[in-house]
């Protein structure tokens, strides 16, 4: 995680984010956006993980979103290429840290991906764990072509699913595999050949969550999910009840000041420790 010591909203890349809006409320919001994080950071913390923290920078107010950092499996951090110049000045900063973070045996080496394209790391390339495959979402900020380099490194297989809309342009605004095998998602947010390939993967259309806007509009699929509990920051009693039925804890912690930047909880995450054992 990366504490929000220069989180703002000051620029616009996506339909979330509103500079006019935060700016005369900007100390408050500010203070807000603190408390939020510390309370997020707590949960996780009374759920077992540990937590590496990133340096934040000044001028770089998006940093606190590190799934975007980087994809990171079997101890190998491949740094994100950010679409917007808003966010390529993270690629340095980020590149310290996982510097940091192999020297000290955290991880075991960062690779590189090819030039000339984008990826924006976790926040579009997430694995799931009982189907032992990465999910990776493209369009609004990651290329396509991305998907192969990301297979070549990890030598996993890299299902690709079209993001069709603005609103949800990263994967993890939209898409959650959960560890029983369901995948919670907004199908809306996916063109039809990107639905038609999550049924056909999930097998069993039980195994389908499907969100409604009360839910994604909140960025509630953004959700982190630690064995049976999941962590987002809003989730309806609808949903709560369905997520409850098939053996999942809800836990609500609200970041509504991370949510006009058009992040949630996931986005504000980076796992560090995944492979192929990982099952919770
Ligand atoms: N303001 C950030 C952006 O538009 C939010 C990123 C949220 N992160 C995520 N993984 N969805 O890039």
């Amino acid at each position: 995680m990366c504490p929000p010591d220069h989180y703002e909203v000051a620029y616009a890349i996506n339909p979330w984010m509103h500079p006019d809006d935060w700016r005369p409320h900007a100390n408050d919001l500010a203070a807000e956006s603190r408390r939020e994080w510390l309370a997020l950071r707590a949960v996780f913390e009374e759920l077992g993980a540990d937590i590496v923290l990133a340096e934040p920078a000044p001028g770089l107010p998006d940093m606190v979103f590190t799934a975007n950092a980087a994809v990171v499996f079997d101890g190998v951090a491949v740094p994100a290429r950010f679409r917007f110049s808003e966010r390529q000045g993270e690629e340095p900063a980020f590149a310290r840290t996982f510097a940091g973070l192999a020297g000290d045996g955290t991880l075991s080496a960062v690779a590189q991906l090819p030039a000339g394209l984008s990826q924006e790391g976790a926040g579009d390339c997430i694995w799931d764990r009982s189907r032992k495959l990465f999910w990776a979402g493209y369009g609004p900020r990651s290329d396509r072509r991305a998907v192969d380099a990301l297979a070549g490194q990890f030598g996993q297989r890299v299902v690709p699913l079209e993001l069709a809309t603005e609103a949800f342009y990263h994967l993890d605004t939209c898409f959650c595999p959960l560890t029983g095998g369901d995948i919670l998602f907004y199908p809306p947010a996916f063109t039809e050949a990107g639905q038609r390939t999550i049924a056909e993967l999930a097998g069993d259309p039980e195994r389908l969550i499907a969100a409604g806007p009360e839910d994604a509009d909140r960025l509630g699929v953004n959700a982190v999910n630690l064995g049976r509990d999941i962590v987002a920051g809003a989730c309806s009693e609808g949903l709560q009840a369905r997520l409850t039925a098939r053996g999942y804890r809800v836990h609500v912690v609200p970041l509504d000041a991370f949510r006009r930047s058009g992040g949630g909880a996931f986005c504000l995450t980076l796992r560090l420790d995944l492979d192929l054992r990982t099952v919770d």
